[in-house]
């Protein structure tokens, strides 16, 4: 038994969001529409036709939000710009009214000694760009994004010190490209692997541009990080272990931290006819372009057993909140998944496992040798509104102190934690789940079908993590 380590005194304790998951204002004062606003009104694509139009109307309520931030105590808020409010058809002028809109929330957040934590690009691409060229297939995204993000850096960095590249390229790509889950819903390994390749150039493509706009700032991408598991100590099923970690978490992170794809996934890839063009300068490219630090978004860890060449294949993800629905899914002649036995689930069927934060913060420290940023993590629920206006969400609280237990673990581990933001702060929508499944530390009214009044309820996760900011993360 040796004694815990505190937290450090500058620790970001945070908190949440993405734009379409929040904002609303689909189409005000000169938005142009993104893939996500144009994806969702097709039939059958989201939990009972759920989409992000109105959201929780965070674009006319910002002050109001960040006014419960500040009661809250947060010393950091992540958010993400859409790229289509700035740029309506993805390139050209900016639209002024978008960045005015951002520049008032961050100038709230700063009044409030809310540090801002500014997230490039959290899926919504402006479809004008996915009609022209196919948004994330085709090499021309590279220099649009980066005039998009130099917009932001040239603007916003003076006051703006975090900054996240490309959310969950991993996870937005997989569902994108192999699951046919996310825009534009395409089935094809070959153009998953090219859409990852040109969206690792873009991410270190603006990183560069980073360092030569906000010298003093930090930046890192954030990942959907779930470390791998073995289904049991049998040689074959610690080889699929270990297949998975290379093909579903380092793949991303070596390329990222190291600035070079992992050779033995490559060479695996060439085999299979899945790898993708990489051009005479490539590799430079990512190599100049590394970040300061992991954000990571972690949920869960995932347990994987072996499958066989003609195996089982991706498998659409449970999205109803019917425990138990969760098909098994993998890549043929590597890995697939298996439920865990020893731990909990949530009801979509999400493993709840805050020793596996642990275990996640050690692997990436050790191989990375780079600060962390939780960029994510939390439970998504059915929450239950009583008839006097509160959520008794003990769950939810149970949840976070079992990972801010971890964190504090992994720091005493010697992990180099740079800081907490929780998923989310108030409700959102959950892309593909609707507005049942919920998230926030604060209640919103509303449901798929009905906006309702959309107002702000806190729930008592709210007075709990108000309590471990005040105390540094000594009360949990
Ligand atoms: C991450 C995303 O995948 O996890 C968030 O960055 C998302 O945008 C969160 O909401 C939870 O996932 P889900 O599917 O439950 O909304």
């Amino acid at each position: 038994h040796r004694e815990r380590k505190p937290f450090p005194a500058d620790f970001l304790w945070g908190a949440a969001s993405a734009a379409y998951q929040v904002e609303g204002a689909w189409d005000a004062d000169g938005k142009g529409p993104s893939v996500w606003d144009i994806f969702t009104r097709e039939p059958g694509r989201t939990f009972q036709g759920s989409n992000g139009e109105v959201a929780v109307d965070h674009y006319h309520r910002f002050e109001e939000d960040v006014a419960l931030m500040a009661e809250m105590g947060l010393k950091a808020y992540r958010f993400s710009v859409s790229w289509p409010r700035i740029f309506p058809t993805g390139r050209g002028a900016p639209n002024e009214a978008g960045l005015a809109f951002y520049e008032r929330l961050i100038d709230a957040l700063r009044a409030h000694g809310i540090e801002p934590v500014l997230t490039l690009y959290h899926w919504d691409l402006p479809q004008a760009l996915q009609d022209e060229y196919g948004g994330w297939e085709s090499r021309r995204i590279i220099a649009d994004f980066e005039h998009y993000c130099v917009t932001l850096f040239q603007r916003f960095g003076g006051k703006v010190k975090w900054w996240v590249s490309l959310n969950e390229q991993n996870y937005n790509l997989t569902n994108a490209y192999q699951l046919g889950t996310h825009p534009p819903a395409v089935q094809d390994r070959k153009r998953f692997f090219a859409a990852n390749h040109v969206a690792f150039l873009a991410n270190a493509t603006v990183i560069a541009a980073f360092r030569r706009h906000v010298p003093d700032g930090h930046i890192g991408p954030s990942f959907a990080y779930s470390p791998a598991y073995p289904a049991s100590c049998d040689p074959a099923e610690l080889l699929a272990f270990e297949n998975a970690e290379e093909f579903t978490n380092h793949w991303w992170l070596g390329t990222y931290c190291f600035g070079r794809y992992p050779r033995g996934t490559l060479a695996w890839l060439r085999e299979t006819g899945e790898a993708p063009e990489i051009m005479p300068g490539d590799e430079a490219i990512l190599r100049a372009g590394t970040p300061d630090f992991v954000g990571i978004n972690y949920y869960q860890t995932l347990t994987y057993t072996t499958n066989a060449l003609d195996g089982v294949t991706m498998q659409r993800i449970n999205t109803t909140g019917e425990k138990g629905t969760t098909p098994s899914s993998g890549v043929p002649g590597l890995y697939r998944t298996l439920p865990n036995p020893r731990v909990e689930t949530t009801n979509w069927d999400w493993a709840i496992d805050p020793v596996g934060l642990r275990i996640g913060l050690r692997r990436l420290s050790s191989r990375y040798a780079l600060p962390i940023l939780i960029t994510e993590n939390g439970l998504g629920e059915f929450d239950t509104l009583t008839e006097d206006e509160r959520v008794h969400d003990d769950y939810r609280i149970d949840y976070l102190r079992r990972h801010i237990e971890a964190c504090r673990d992994g720091i005493s581990d010697g992990v180099q934690l740079l800081g907490y933001c929780a998923w989310s702060f108030t409700d959102i929508l959950s892309w593909l789940n609707g507005y049942q499944k919920r998230y926030g530390f604060v209640y919103v009214d509303r449901d798929e079908h009905d906006p309702r009044d959309l107002r702000r309820v806190r729930k008592d996760s709210f007075y709990w993590y108000r309590r471990v900011i005040a105390s540094g993360g000594v009360d949990l």
